[in-house]
């Protein structure tokens, strides 16, 4: 029940582990499976993540508190929440603009993202139609193969080519993503995103155990230790702390009012900081474990070995082209690497999946409003919100998917490009323009305005009684980072980003 009134109509969590779940799977996704280990190598490895684990610390878990106590707190939808708590501490209702603009973040995140979890989906289509067909001709034995064993390597790192060529096949693959998105968020926070996550989250937790298994025995484990831990000092700078800061923002999932959402099903007895710390450290653990399950595998070849240290030195980022290209070709060497691809692939769904359900569940929320219904037509009303913001994300969706479609095919997306003038958007077509424009400026912007509304406008009472900190010091020292740490640092990097 929200401290501040009303009618508490709101579903909740069943308990404390099924919060945990949930915004572990919302925060476990693409990027850190992707993002993670090459912003990571590319930054100078250990340095890097030393930076990154003090960016956690010190400015992702304050924030995550912040989020979660202003969406427990507040209730209703993240936007109530923000506005009726300033109502209630005296301050102007205008502090609502911050989760209407976060939500719109995560509204076209989640239009982008469904797009790429698609490019998963077909890859997994691929493979296992390949290792049926290997099967088929040779019989039991050909488990054992390497994925994709009668292609040749330029074949395999064509593939993504291919289907990006596709506009058909990648609108169909992001539809079917979306529809399942839009499915389990219909079901509401009980029956449809807890259930999703007990689902999808242990067995995300498996898979990825038993390919680090698989990566550090038949890998190159060393070398892939030397990349991603030994530290590089020389390589310290502004514009790494900066992708350190921009990392833990989009793995955590903050800034977009997705966190205020998810701590509005939290329940009163719930520790707020103890939860938050388990979700952190998660991520944190998911984003270095990928890391240490990746790279062996990539480092078993000569030639990825050395298309990755090259890119590494020029600070040419190869992105997505590591998932879809890269990855692809590692496992074509590794013995059971057929069996294993399959996995790598079925794993990232799984962690995509249960983040866009959090990105849609934003706006659902919203959708949801916070007006008194019988149960009947609250349920009626979020299967209607479902459906129309999944389908209108879907929609968003197909522009970035013909965005993607090479120069040849004119496609109208491919060859727009949204702010042409302006330099912090020069030449980046739909999806790239929607990234830098979320990742660059409404996610930290969104992190500055949660730290300064817990800091400033809650009043030190009511921060204190919600979030529930076991020692006095250690609520004191929150709050000196919220007030006054991550405002500043974030601003900074945001203006650094813009500008720099
Ligand atoms: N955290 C997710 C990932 O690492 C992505 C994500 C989910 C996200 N919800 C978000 C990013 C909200 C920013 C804001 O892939």
């Amino acid at each position: 029940m929200a401290v501040t009134g009303g009618v508490d109509t709101q579903e909740h969590w069943s308990g404390r582990a099924a919060f945990i779940l949930a915004a572990v799977g919302s925060a476990v996704g693409l990027g850190n499976l992707v993002r993670f280990p090459y912003v990571a190598g590319d930054n100078g490895g250990g340095a890097f993540v030393l930076i990154y684990l003090a960016t956690i610390i010190l400015i992702g878990l304050p924030v995550l508190v912040a989020e979660l106590i202003i969406g427990r707190r507040g209730g209703g939808s993240a936007i109530a929440a923000v506005s009726r708590l300033a109502k209630a501490e005296g301050k102007s209702g205008l502090w609502a603009i911050f989760p209407i603009i976060g939500l719109i973040a995560s509204f076209l995140i989640l239009s982008y993202y469904s797009v790429l979890a698609g490019w998963v989906l077909h890859f997994i289509f691929l493979s296992i139609g390949d290792l049926a067909g290997n099967v088929g001709e040779n019989g039991l034995s050909a488990l054992g193969a390497t994925a994709f064993a009668n292609s040749t390597d330029p074949e395999i790192s064509g593939q993504l080519g291919e289907l990006i060529s596709s506009p058909t096949r990648q609108i169909v693959m992001h539809g079917l993503f979306m529809a399942v998105t839009v499915l389990i968020v219909s079901r509401g926070i009980k029956g449809g995103i807890e259930t999703a996550a007990k689902f999808l989250m242990p067995i995300f937790f498996a898979l990825l155990l038993i390919l680090l298994v698989f990566s550090l025995v038949e890998g190159n484990a060393g070398q892939a230790a030397d990349f991603l831990f030994a530290p590089d000092f020389s390589k310290v700078s502004g514009e790494m702390i900066l992708a350190a800061v921009g990392q833990a923002f989009f793995s955590l999932s903050l800034g977009s009012a997705m966190m205020i959402t998810y701590g509005l099903y939290m329940n009163r007895d719930d520790n707020i900081p103890g939860a938050s710390r388990i979700v952190a450290v998660s991520d944190t653990m998911v984003a270095l474990i990928a890391g240490l399950a990746l790279f062996p595998i990539i480092f078993a070849s000569p030639v990825l070995t050395q298309s990755i240290l090259t890119a590494a030195e020029t600070g040419d980022d190869p992105g997505l082209g590591l998932l879809f290209v890269t990855v692809p070709v590692a496992f074509h060497q590794m013995p059971f690497g057929a069996i294993f691809g399959i996995a790598f692939f079925i794993m990232t769904l799984f962690a995509a999946l249960t983040s866009a359900i959090a990105l849609l569940e934003t706006s659902v929320a919203w959708w949801d409003g916070d007006i008194d219904l019988d149960a009947k037509s609250r349920e009626r009303r979020r299967v209607m919100g479902a459906i129309i913001l999944g389908g209108v994300a879907f929609l968003l969706g197909v522009g970035h998917a013909l965005s993607q479609v090479p120069a040849g095919q004119d496609t109208f997306f491919n060859t727009w490009v949204p702010l042409h003038g302006v330099p912090l958007f020069e030449g980046l077509t739909f999806l790239d323009f929607v990234d830098t424009l979320t990742a660059k400026i409404l996610l930290p912007f969104g992190g500055v305005m949660t730290a300064l509304f817990a800091g400033w406008v809650l009043s030190r009472a009511s921060a204190k009684e919600e979030t529930g900190f076991a020692s006095e010091r250690m609520f004191t020292i929150w709050r000196f980072l919220v007030r006054f740490v991550a405002p500043a640092v974030v601003a900074i990097v945001m203006l650094y980003g813009i500008f720099g």
